[in-house]
């Protein structure tokens, strides 16, 4: 089998740039921060604080996440239920960074990554998975960006979608957010030694897709 790992910080543009390269090269795109998201879904509706660890724990132990695809767009089920149009707010956002820093919520969810990963070509994008889900990834890219470039992305993508926001709001939870993500004790979000550094901030989404399979075929993929 063979894997792609990208990491970054938030809005980067890992997803948008995971799927496209997944669909040049026949993989598939497994979004992990989704099934953190799913969690952090979990502990919001039984209303317990990102602070209180046990009930954290407690919670994300005794729920089951599963993923299926359709029309190869990844779904993510919470207890049997498709969680996915409540888990893109920046309230599940801003839960999940927090709930995320618990080792044995990241545990289960590591194991269920590499599962995947045993079955099938991947390209999964998160935060640790050069570092620690994939750390035999064929290639590992550590996609980046500006704080605000990338708060202008996601105020862009709220406005097209219609929902009211602040883009000086926007850039103070993306810094907040990216300072809890690399300073957790377990998994800290950090470039694996052996990732390539892309710095999107200057590049179109077509750009960067286009390095990104140049350095799979000069990595690991033979081109006929
Ligand atoms: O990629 P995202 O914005 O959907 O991720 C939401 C949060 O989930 C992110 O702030 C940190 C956490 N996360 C993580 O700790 N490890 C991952 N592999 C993916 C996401």
């Amino acid at each position: 089998m063979y894997s792609i790992a990208i990491d970054g910080p938030a809005g980067a543009g890992k997803s948008t740039i995971a799927k496209l390269v997944a669909k040049k090269l026949g993989y598939i795109y497994v979004d992990t921060g989704s099934m953190y998201r799913a969690m952090a879904l979990a502990c919001i509706r039984e209303e317990v604080s990102s602070g209180d660890e046990e009930n954290v724990v407690r919670i994300c132990d005794d729920l089951s996440i599963t993923i299926s695809y359709e029309d190869d767009k990844q779904q993510v089920f919470l207890n049997g239920e498709n969680v996915n149009a409540y888990i893109r707010t920046e309230e599940v956002g801003n839960m999940t960074s927090a709930i995320s820093v618990y080792g044995p919520v990241r545990e289960k969810l590591v194991n269920l990554q590499r599962q995947m990963a045993s079955k099938a070509d991947v390209i999964m994008d998160g935060r640790d998975i050069g570092t620690c889900v994939l750390v035999d990834a064929n290639l590992k890219i550590y996609l980046t960006a500006s704080s605000r470039t990338r708060a202008m992305r996601r105020y862009e993508e709220y406005r097209a979608s219609g929902k009211e926001c602040n883009l000086e709001e926007i850039e103070k939870d993306i810094i907040e957010r990216d300072y809890r993500d690399m300073h957790r004790e377990i998994s800290p979000l950090t470039k694996a030694d052996d990732a390539v550094l892309v710095d999107s901030s200057d590049m179109s989404v077509d750009e960067v897709v286009d390095k990104i399979i140049e350095l799979a075929e000069k990595y690991f993929i033979k081109k006929n």
